[in-house]
């Protein structure tokens, strides 16, 4: 098939590059020049494992192509994929001005029946907002369907879960839709859940709130945990092999971030209360996620005593490992409260410091941990990437003026730190 995506951003790069890798015909779309020069030179503007060598062998095929010219993509695709941006405006509610602007220049290029796809996240009824968009801008009478087809894919693992998805949900209104969109998705071998538009909307939404919710639930349980003097990871293993549970979602420590979730479950709040039902449980799901953060910040302030002018390292930078992402990264928070109260922050992350640097000022950034480590009074982890669980601890603690670690991720045995001898706290533990 023939497919256009508009979005090179995460879910339309991945999305875009998927397709061409099951041998569709792919042109993704950017207004932005400089990006699309970027990645016709096979260079990523995020980093995501293995998406790189996808990209260079679908371009390589001639299978993927990369364009500012819209009217291109829509004329000569069939199905036409909107993955643009929808951020959070000042009120909370998802910013669809980019959707619409999206519709209306497909619309404007429309030459034959066309499939439109919501690929990117939107609140219920956006397909009929962009539907009535779509025929208030098309020239001629021509037929075309809006269809919702939400993504789930997470970043650091993005190929993995777009070529392997739990579930492919697909939101039609049209039998003809609806055997287009299973034919393109028949031979992802993962179930297809065939919808109305509204409830596949929805399914986005409510999924991303629920996983939300779990996080949140489990900062909860983590922080009684604390109180009582239990361990949440065990409790959390305990709870997750109840198959109704399930134990993914369930690690405690410094709350959701990234690009997704805050907004998600704010615009979920949002469109809901503006349908008519206050959707407490969201607002509360909310809070925990920002007091854990807070908490955190507290509990520093109560192993240094006093903060002002003692250095911090902050070990981990991005949202979570295996991406360079920074949006609403739990550490952008805990470093600006702690430079609030005058420390000194010296921080690594193995790939997002480039786009930290951009965010966090006054930051000495150092080339690996042990750097960071450094003349520290208190280690701070905020990522758990997977290297520093293997960091040597003996030499850690050499390089530490106190050995203070303050983990909020529980990436180490507390039992084996306090033999190594350092002064450690954790989360829930
Ligand atoms: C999420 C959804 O998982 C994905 O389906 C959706 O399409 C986009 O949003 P992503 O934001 O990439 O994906 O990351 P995810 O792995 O879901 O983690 C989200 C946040 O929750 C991270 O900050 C992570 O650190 C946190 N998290 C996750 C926890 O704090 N505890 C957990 O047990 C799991």
């Amino acid at each position: 098939m023939n497919i256009c995506i508009v979005g090179t951003g995460y879910v339309g790069l991945v999305t875009g590059t998927i397709f061409a890798h099951k041998g569709h015909n792919v042109i993704c779309i950017d207004k932005e020049e400089d990006k699309v020069n970027m990645l016709k030179e096979g260079r990523m503007p995020i980093y995501e494992p293995g998406l790189d060598k996808l990209v260079e062998e679908n371009v390589r095929a001639g299978r993927l192509n990369f364009s500012t010219d819209i009217e291109a993509g829509v004329t000569s695709s069939q199905i036409i994929f909107i993955a643009v941006g929808t951020p959070p405006s000042e009120d909370g509610r998802a910013d669809l001005s980019y959707i619409e602007q999206v519709a209306r220049q497909v619309a404007r290029h429309m030459n034959e029946y066309k499939i439109i796809v919501e690929k990117s996240t939107v609140p219920v009824q956006t397909g009929e907002k962009v539907k009535t968009t779509i025929e208030m801008n098309v020239r001629s009478k021509i037929e075309f369907d809006v269809v919702s087809n939400p993504e789930f894919l997470k970043e650091g693992s993005a190929i993995e879960d777009a070529l392997h998805p739990d579930r492919i949900v697909i939101g039609v209104s049209s039998e003809r839709a609806r055997k287009v969109m299973e034919d393109l998705y028949k031979d992802f071998n993962a179930p297809i859940i065939t919808t109305d538009v509204k409830s596949a909307e929805i399914i986005k939404h409510a999924a991303n709130s629920f996983l939300a919710l779990k996080i949140s639930y489990i900062n909860a349980v983590a922080n009684v945990c604390e109180l009582a003097g239990a361990n949440v990871m065990e409790v959390a293993e305990g709870m997750g092999l109840d198959k109704r549970i399930g134990r993914n979602f369930l690690n405690a420590g410094l709350g959701y971030g990234g690009s997704c979730f805050p907004k998600d479950i704010d615009a979920f709040a949002r469109i809901s209360e503006e349908l008519g039902y206050d959707f407490p449980i969201l607002k509360e799901v909310q809070q925990i996620n920002y007091d854990q953060r807070k908490m955190f910040v507290k509990k520093i302030e109560q192993e240094l005593w006093i903060v002002k002018r003692k250095t911090i390292g902050v070990l981990g930078l991005a949202f979570k490992p295996n991406t360079d992402d920074m949006r609403e990264a739990p550490a952008i928070y805990i470093i600006n409260e702690l430079q609030k109260r005058g420390a000194n922050i010296k921080a690594y992350d193995p790939e997002a410091m480039d786009n930290a640097k951009q965010i966090l000022d006054k930051v000495e950034y150092c080339q690996d941990p042990y750097s960071v480590a450094k003349g520290v009074d208190c280690l701070v982890i905020a990522t758990e990437w997977e290297e520093f669980k293997l960091l040597d601890l003996k030499r850690i603690k050499k390089e530490m003026n106190q050995p203070n670690i303050i983990d909020g991720r529980n990436i180490f045995d507390p039992a084996k730190m306090i033999e190594l001898g350092f002064n450690y706290r954790s989360i829930g533990r």
